[in-house]
């Protein structure tokens, strides 16, 4: 270990680490995970492995968590591989090879069955055996809305009570698909919404579903459905209360009684998997589970 750092582990509890922490993730991708702590705080199943320096900077990290899939409608022990992260001047000395090779340890020490993690820097983890999967979004014609469901309200992560109820029913939903989904994830899902201002939450009380969506350059979007019970398109439609002629749908719409094309996603960072469970061809996770 190079000299005047100390090596710890799970320090999310620890407030003065979960800092340094956040500030190394700010350092390095300019982004502020901070804002858990107003959303109910880090995703409990997270594990940090990470290197400290003499003045408590997080010169390294490299983070799992718990995340139960459903894949082709069996359940599936997945992990999730997040906040690899080295401070410049640390970097070219293996500490990001140590600090994967113990969280690649710890996750098969809790049984995993698959490994996913989302990059722009596939070699780097293709050299521990991950591989490439191609997500697919899916397009077509819209099904017309099912007016006899209302409009539903926008929802706002800022608000106690819209939170309350976010994750109330985060904490019940049903995958949103059979073939690809998360089972349970909920800190993703009120974190995507801070860092990416166009992403809407709609709330239907007939239901008792969210509606994550967005309308951009591309058209309407459906992120994610969270509900106990998934309702078809037409229904999604009628919350929303938007009018359009086609689609986009973010996850795989099994559930939805409707059927597009697939379409290869166009996203920054891909996603890779390590495992032996065999996946779907045409898989994609829903933008608001990415990590
Ligand atoms: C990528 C990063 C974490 C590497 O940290 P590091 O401590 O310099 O890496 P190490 O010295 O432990 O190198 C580990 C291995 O990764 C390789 N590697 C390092 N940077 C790489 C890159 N950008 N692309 C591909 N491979 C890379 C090294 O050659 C080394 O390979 P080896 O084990 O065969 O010798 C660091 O450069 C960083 O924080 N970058 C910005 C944030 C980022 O991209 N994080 C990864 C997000 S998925």
């Amino acid at each position: 270990m190079p000299d005047g750092l100390t090596y710890r582990e799970d320090y999310f509890a620890d407030p003065q680490a979960w800092r340094a922490l956040i500030d190394l993730i700010h350092d390095t991708f300019g982004i502020d995970v901070g804002q858990l702590d107003r959303l109910g705080g880090p995703d409990p199943t997270s594990r940090a492995f990470g290197y400290f320096d003499e003045a408590g900077r997080c010169v390294a990290n490299f983070s799992l968590f718990s995340m139960p899939l459903i894949v082709d409608g069996q359940s599936v022990h997945a992990v999730g591989y997040q906040s690899g992260a080295v401070r410049p001047e640390w970097r070219g000395r293996g500490l990001y090879r140590d600090l994967m090779h113990r969280a690649f340890a710890a996750a098969k020490q809790g049984g995993c069955e698959l490994e996913l993690l989302l990059t722009d820097k596939p070699a780097l983890y293709e050299a521990h055996g991950f591989r490439t999967v191609t997500e697919y979004d899916f397009r077509g014609p819209a099904p017309a809305a099912d007016r006899t469901i209302p409009v539903g309200r926008s929802l706002d992560l800022n608000s106690a009570d819209d939170l309350l109820l976010t994750q109330r029913l985060l904490q019940h939903r049903t995958p949103v698909s059979r073939r690809f989904a998360v089972l349970r994830q909920a800190e993703m899902f009120l974190l995507n919404p801070a860092f990416d201002p166009e992403i809407r939450l709609s709330y239907s009380a007939a239901l008792d579903l969210i509606v994550a969506w967005q309308s951009g350059k591309s058209g309407l979007s459906i992120l994610d459905l969270v509900a106990a019970e998934i309702p078809p398109l037409s229904q999604v439609l009628a919350v929303i209360g938007q009018t359009t002629d086609q689609i986009t749908v973010c996850f795989p719409p099994d559930r939805l009684e409707w059927a597009g094309e697939p379409a290869e996603r166009n996203a920054y960072a891909g996603l890779m998997v390590r495992g032996e469970i065999p996946l779907p061809r045409l898989l994609a996770l829903s933008p608001m589970a990415g990590f």
